[in-house]
Protein backbone atom coordinates (compact mmCIF):
# COMPACT_ATOMS: atom_id res chain seq x y z
CA UNK A 1 0.00 0.00 0.00
CA UNK A 2 1.18 3.42 -0.70
CA UNK A 3 -0.37 6.52 0.87
CA UNK A 4 0.71 9.35 -1.50
CA UNK A 5 0.43 13.59 -0.27
CA UNK A 6 0.13 15.29 -3.34
CA UNK A 7 0.02 19.10 -3.51
CA UNK A 8 -1.05 19.16 -0.46
CA UNK A 9 -1.33 22.48 1.23
CA UNK A 10 -3.21 23.45 4.46
CA UNK A 11 -3.55 26.28 7.10
CA UNK A 12 -5.52 26.13 10.24
CA UNK A 13 -6.58 30.04 9.68
CA UNK A 14 -6.51 31.83 6.04
CA UNK A 15 -4.73 33.10 4.54
CA UNK A 16 -1.61 31.68 6.76
CA UNK A 17 -0.48 28.55 5.35
CA UNK A 18 1.33 25.78 6.97
CA UNK A 19 1.85 23.25 4.32
CA UNK A 20 2.46 24.91 1.34
CA UNK A 21 2.32 22.18 -1.73
CA UNK A 22 3.95 19.08 -0.19
CA UNK A 23 4.61 15.83 -2.22
CA UNK A 24 5.29 12.63 -0.46
CA UNK A 25 4.50 8.98 -0.54
CA UNK A 26 4.63 6.58 2.55
CA UNK A 27 4.73 2.83 2.10
CA UNK A 28 4.36 -0.56 3.47
CA UNK A 29 7.17 -2.30 4.38
CA UNK A 30 9.44 0.55 4.65
CA UNK A 31 10.08 3.49 7.43
CA UNK A 32 10.40 7.29 6.25
CA UNK A 33 11.52 9.54 8.86
CA UNK A 34 9.95 13.12 8.88
CA UNK A 35 12.13 15.51 9.97
CA UNK A 36 11.96 19.26 10.30
CA UNK A 37 12.78 21.99 12.92
CA UNK A 38 9.60 22.45 15.63
CA UNK A 39 6.85 24.22 14.41
CA UNK A 40 7.94 23.32 11.06
CA UNK A 41 4.51 21.22 10.41
CA UNK A 42 5.33 17.76 11.16
CA UNK A 43 2.02 16.97 13.25
CA UNK A 44 -0.30 18.99 10.99
CA UNK A 45 1.32 16.98 7.88
CA UNK A 46 0.81 13.36 9.66
CA UNK A 47 -2.75 14.60 10.46
CA UNK A 48 -3.63 15.40 7.00
CA UNK A 49 -2.16 12.15 5.83
CA UNK A 50 -4.36 10.70 8.27
CA UNK A 51 -7.06 12.03 7.48
CA UNK A 52 -7.69 14.10 10.17
CA UNK A 53 -7.54 17.27 8.79
CA UNK A 54 -8.86 18.29 5.07
CA UNK A 55 -6.33 19.64 2.37
CA UNK A 56 -7.10 23.08 1.47
CA UNK A 57 -5.74 22.03 -1.62
CA UNK A 58 -4.17 19.23 -3.19
CA UNK A 59 -5.16 15.59 -2.18
CA UNK A 60 -4.25 12.26 -0.03
CA UNK A 61 -4.72 9.16 -1.97
CA UNK A 62 -4.27 5.82 -1.04
CA UNK A 63 -3.52 2.91 -3.53
CA UNK A 64 -2.64 -0.34 -3.82
CA UNK A 65 0.51 -1.74 -4.98
CA UNK A 66 -1.19 -2.52 -8.55
CA UNK A 67 -2.21 1.34 -8.48
CA UNK A 68 -5.32 0.89 -7.77
CA UNK A 69 -7.02 3.43 -4.98
CA UNK A 70 -8.19 2.19 -2.09
CA UNK A 71 -11.68 3.20 -0.74
CA UNK A 72 -10.90 2.00 3.37
CA UNK A 73 -7.18 1.99 3.32
CA UNK A 74 -5.59 0.30 6.66
CA UNK A 75 -3.65 3.71 8.49
CA UNK A 76 -2.80 4.01 12.04
CA UNK A 77 -2.32 6.89 13.97
CA UNK A 78 -0.26 7.52 16.92
CA UNK A 79 -0.54 10.92 18.42
CA UNK A 80 2.34 13.32 19.79
CA UNK A 81 2.19 12.32 23.31
CA UNK A 82 1.06 8.64 22.41
CA UNK A 83 -2.80 8.68 22.85
CA UNK A 84 -3.26 5.65 24.62
CA UNK A 85 -5.46 5.66 27.67
CA UNK A 86 -3.70 5.63 31.18
CA UNK A 87 -6.99 5.03 33.12
CA UNK A 88 -7.73 1.84 31.15
CA UNK A 89 -5.68 -1.54 31.42
CA UNK A 90 -3.17 -2.65 28.26
CA UNK A 91 -6.03 -4.92 26.83
CA UNK A 92 -8.48 -2.83 27.05
CA UNK A 93 -6.35 0.01 25.31
CA UNK A 94 -4.79 -3.08 22.42
CA UNK A 95 -9.19 -3.96 21.90
CA UNK A 96 -9.83 -0.74 21.24
CA UNK A 97 -8.00 -1.00 17.63
CA UNK A 98 -11.18 -3.37 16.94
CA UNK A 99 -13.47 -1.01 17.99
CA UNK A 100 -14.85 -0.53 14.03
CA UNK A 101 -15.14 -4.24 13.25
CA UNK A 102 -17.22 -4.90 16.08
CA UNK A 103 -20.06 -2.28 16.71
CA UNK A 104 -22.86 -3.18 19.57
CA UNK A 105 -23.43 -2.72 22.86
CA UNK A 106 -21.33 -5.42 23.67
CA UNK A 107 -18.45 -3.60 22.70
CA UNK A 108 -19.52 -1.05 24.66
CA UNK A 109 -19.74 -2.50 27.56
CA UNK A 110 -15.80 -3.73 27.19
CA UNK A 111 -17.04 -7.17 26.03
CA UNK A 112 -15.28 -8.32 22.97
CA UNK A 113 -15.65 -11.49 21.06
CA UNK A 114 -13.99 -14.45 22.04
CA UNK A 115 -11.63 -14.32 18.90
CA UNK A 116 -10.58 -10.48 19.34
CA UNK A 117 -8.96 -11.02 22.78
CA UNK A 118 -7.15 -14.01 21.71
CA UNK A 119 -6.04 -11.92 18.32
CA UNK A 120 -5.14 -8.94 21.12
CA UNK A 121 -3.25 -11.79 23.62
CA UNK A 122 -1.42 -13.11 20.03
CA UNK A 123 -0.18 -9.04 19.17
CA UNK A 124 0.99 -8.81 23.25
CA UNK A 125 3.13 -11.86 23.06
CA UNK A 126 4.56 -10.53 19.70
CA UNK A 127 5.51 -7.39 20.98
CA UNK A 128 6.89 -8.18 24.11
CA UNK A 129 3.94 -7.13 26.50
CA UNK A 130 2.66 -10.80 27.38
CA UNK A 131 1.49 -10.92 30.34
CA UNK A 132 0.39 -7.20 31.06
CA UNK A 133 -2.89 -7.88 29.81
CA UNK A 134 -4.18 -6.43 33.00
CA UNK A 135 -1.85 -3.77 34.03
CA UNK A 136 -3.14 -0.54 34.17
CA UNK A 137 -0.91 1.70 31.09
CA UNK A 138 -0.50 4.75 33.28
CA UNK A 139 1.55 2.72 35.25
CA UNK A 140 3.80 1.42 32.25
CA UNK A 141 7.09 2.93 30.97
CA UNK A 142 7.34 4.81 28.07
CA UNK A 143 8.73 2.36 26.20
CA UNK A 144 6.24 -0.06 27.36
CA UNK A 145 3.44 2.27 26.34
CA UNK A 146 4.59 2.94 22.75
CA UNK A 147 4.56 -0.50 22.52
CA UNK A 148 0.79 -0.90 24.02
CA UNK A 149 0.10 2.00 21.26
CA UNK A 150 1.92 -0.12 18.57
CA UNK A 151 -0.87 -2.96 20.02
CA UNK A 152 -3.71 -1.07 19.05
CA UNK A 153 -2.62 -0.21 15.72
CA UNK A 154 -1.69 -3.59 14.92
CA UNK A 155 -5.03 -4.68 16.38
CA UNK A 156 -7.05 -2.28 13.92
CA UNK A 157 -5.11 -4.13 11.41
CA UNK A 158 -3.26 -1.04 10.02
CA UNK A 159 -0.85 -1.60 7.04
CA UNK A 160 1.12 1.66 7.67
CA UNK A 161 1.27 3.42 10.88
CA UNK A 162 1.79 7.52 11.48
CA UNK A 163 3.93 7.84 14.35
CA UNK A 164 4.41 11.65 15.92
CA UNK A 165 7.36 11.83 17.73
CA UNK A 166 7.49 8.51 18.72
CA UNK A 167 10.82 8.23 20.13
CA UNK A 168 10.74 11.44 21.51
CA UNK A 169 10.76 11.35 24.92
CA UNK A 170 12.24 7.96 25.63
CA UNK A 171 16.12 7.05 26.81
CA UNK A 172 18.48 6.11 23.86
CA UNK A 173 18.42 1.93 25.14
CA UNK A 174 14.58 2.05 24.69
CA UNK A 175 14.38 4.62 21.67
CA UNK A 176 15.97 1.16 20.32
CA UNK A 177 14.70 -1.70 21.33
CA UNK A 178 11.21 0.41 20.40
CA UNK A 179 12.78 0.78 16.82
CA UNK A 180 13.95 -2.54 16.40
CA UNK A 181 10.63 -3.93 16.94
CA UNK A 182 9.40 -1.25 14.13
CA UNK A 183 12.38 -3.17 12.04
CA UNK A 184 10.43 -6.76 12.75
CA UNK A 185 7.40 -5.39 12.06
CA UNK A 186 8.78 -3.93 8.97
CA UNK A 187 9.78 -7.32 7.60
CA UNK A 188 6.00 -8.21 8.11
CA UNK A 189 5.16 -5.96 5.70
CA UNK A 190 4.11 -2.85 8.28
CA UNK A 191 5.11 0.38 7.24
CA UNK A 192 5.97 3.51 9.24
CA UNK A 193 6.21 7.21 8.93
CA UNK A 194 7.84 8.66 11.91
CA UNK A 195 8.77 12.17 12.88
CA UNK A 196 11.59 13.03 14.73
CA UNK A 197 14.03 15.84 15.80
CA UNK A 198 16.84 12.84 15.74
CA UNK A 199 18.97 12.64 12.68
CA UNK A 200 21.40 10.05 14.07
CA UNK A 201 18.28 7.48 14.03
CA UNK A 202 18.05 8.27 9.96
CA UNK A 203 20.76 6.21 8.78
CA UNK A 204 20.09 3.31 11.30
CA UNK A 205 16.62 2.86 11.32
CA UNK A 206 15.29 4.96 8.47
CA UNK A 207 14.94 3.46 4.63
CA UNK A 208 13.49 7.16 3.44
CA UNK A 209 13.67 10.57 5.13
CA UNK A 210 11.86 13.63 4.15
CA UNK A 211 12.56 16.65 5.68
CA UNK A 212 9.39 19.92 6.35
CA UNK A 213 10.63 22.95 5.53
CA UNK A 214 9.09 26.28 4.73
CA UNK A 215 5.58 24.08 4.31
CA UNK A 216 7.50 21.82 1.58
CA UNK A 217 9.71 18.84 1.53
CA UNK A 218 13.12 19.69 0.58
CA UNK A 219 14.80 17.07 0.95
CA UNK A 220 13.67 13.21 -0.02
CA UNK A 221 15.99 10.49 -0.44
CA UNK A 222 17.04 7.06 0.68
CA UNK A 223 17.94 7.16 4.07
CA UNK A 224 21.18 5.67 3.51
CA UNK A 225 22.33 8.36 0.91
CA UNK A 226 22.44 10.85 3.50
CA UNK A 227 24.10 11.52 6.70
CA UNK A 228 23.21 13.15 9.65
CA UNK A 229 25.42 16.85 9.11
CA UNK A 230 23.56 16.77 5.88
CA UNK A 231 20.19 16.35 7.63
CA UNK A 232 21.43 18.96 9.69
CA UNK A 233 22.22 21.32 7.11
CA UNK A 234 18.72 21.25 5.42
CA UNK A 235 16.61 21.72 8.37
N1 LIG B 1 -4.69 23.66 16.14
C1 LIG B 1 -3.95 24.68 15.63
N2 LIG B 1 -4.49 25.88 15.36
C2 LIG B 1 -3.75 26.88 14.81
N3 LIG B 1 -2.46 26.77 14.50
C3 LIG B 1 -1.86 25.58 14.73
C4 LIG B 1 -2.55 24.48 15.32
N4 LIG B 1 -1.71 23.43 15.43
C5 LIG B 1 -0.52 23.87 14.95
N5 LIG B 1 -0.60 25.16 14.54
C6 LIG B 1 0.49 25.95 13.93
O1 LIG B 1 0.96 25.26 12.78
C7 LIG B 1 2.38 25.31 12.70
C8 LIG B 1 2.94 23.89 12.59
O2 LIG B 1 2.64 23.17 13.78
P1 LIG B 1 2.96 21.62 13.94
O3 LIG B 1 2.43 21.22 15.26
O4 LIG B 1 2.48 20.90 12.75
O5 LIG B 1 4.57 21.66 13.94
P2 LIG B 1 5.61 20.49 14.29
O6 LIG B 1 6.61 20.46 13.19
O7 LIG B 1 4.89 19.24 14.59
O8 LIG B 1 6.33 21.05 15.60
P3 LIG B 1 6.99 20.20 16.84
O9 LIG B 1 8.29 19.67 16.33
O10 LIG B 1 7.19 21.27 17.87
O11 LIG B 1 6.01 19.16 17.25
C9 LIG B 1 2.85 26.09 13.91
O12 LIG B 1 3.11 27.40 13.52
C10 LIG B 1 1.69 26.03 14.87
O13 LIG B 1 1.62 27.20 15.63
MG1 LIG C 1 4.73 18.03 16.25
Amino acid sequence: MQLKLEGVWFGYRNPVMVLRGVDVVFRSGEVTMVLGRSGSGKTTLLKVAAGLLRPSRGRVIAVDDSGEPLSRPKIGYIPQGIGVVGNMTVMENVLLGALDRNRGLGTLLGRFPREEVERAEEILEQLGLGGMENELVRELSGGQRQRVAIARSLMHGAELVLADEFVSQLDPLTTIEVLELIRSLKARGIGFAITTHDVHLVPRYGDKVAVLKDGKIVMERLASMTSPEELVEAL
